[in-house]
């Protein structure tokens, strides 16, 4: 596995922005998948001034988001639709109706899934898919003890995720219990995955993903059977690992 140490956030966004807009320069009519959360705001923040200064181009480019929550309506404030809209669709060239993210409103979760498994096999497959990780290893919603061949589905979001994500809404309590997920067999098929991770407090999993056993406790260890799993790390988020990069 590759990985990458970055001093902060900033020169974060700058690496993760060179990997995909070298890639889309390579094959314009690019498949996307985005992740949400803080950690890939630097990305996106990039990415947005490199379109408006430098002409990066997203005409053809094609976005599956991992994840939505269940129950929350596409313009709800903490809807990942909206957080996707506001912080990178609407500040680019892409065509919104090219965007994707798991509807969390669908009457009929199990055929949604199905559907958005469907419609990444249609375009040929995801091309480069970006990650963040959980404090607890999870990747998109895929909490520990799951499995790691999973297929997009409705899942149960583990205590310690609404815990952390609890920061977002007005309290624990606001947060959905499920959530639509691309799973970690989806995740696998990407013909690249990027994960970024800064802040001390994803140092433990970081080190589990790369260098730990790969098991169900640590989703994000099914990383370990990609060929091609790029990781870039702030050095907080490094700090445990024990083998040399
Ligand atoms: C969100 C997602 C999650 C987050 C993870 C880290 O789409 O896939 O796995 O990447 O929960 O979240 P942050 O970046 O907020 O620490």
């Amino acid at each position: 596995m590759r990985v990458e140490i970055v001093a902060d956030a900033d020169e974060m966004g700058r690496v993760g922005a060179d990997l995909i807009a070298q890639a889309l320069s390579a094959k314009p009519h690019f498949i996307l998948g985005l992740a949400t959360g803080s950690t890939p705001l630097p990305v996106y923040r990039e990415l947005v001034r490199r379109h408006r200064e430098e002409g990066l181009d997203f005409s053809r480019v094609i976005t599956f988001n991992l994840d939505e929550y269940v129950g929350l309506a596409p313009d709800h404030e903490q809807s990942y639709r909206r957080f996707m809209n506001e912080n990178l669709f609407d500040h680019v060239n892409i065509p919104l109706a090219g965007t994707h993210v798991p509807d969390g409103m669908a009457e009929d979760p199990e055929a949604e899934c199905a559907a958005y498994e469907a419609m990444i096999e249609d375009v040929g497959g995801i091309d480069l898919q970006v990650l963040g990780i959980g404090s607890n290893g999870h990747i998109g919603f895929n909490e520990p003890g799951g499995s790691l061949a999973s297929r997009t589905r409705q899942v149960r979001l583990a205590q310690s995720t609404v815990s952390d994500n609890a920061r977002f809404f007005a309290s624990a309590e606001e947060v959905p219990a499920s959530a639509l997920s691309m799973g970690i067999g989806t995740v696998l098929d990407a013909e690249r995955v990027v994960l970024f991770a800064s802040g001390e407090n994803k140092a433990e999993a970081v080190a589990a993903a790369l260098e730990g056993p790969l098991c169900a406790k640590c989703p994000a260890s099914a990383l370990q059977l990609h060929p091609d799993a790029v990781f870039v790390l702030t050095e907080d988020a490094a700090s445990n690992l024990a083998l040399e990069y």
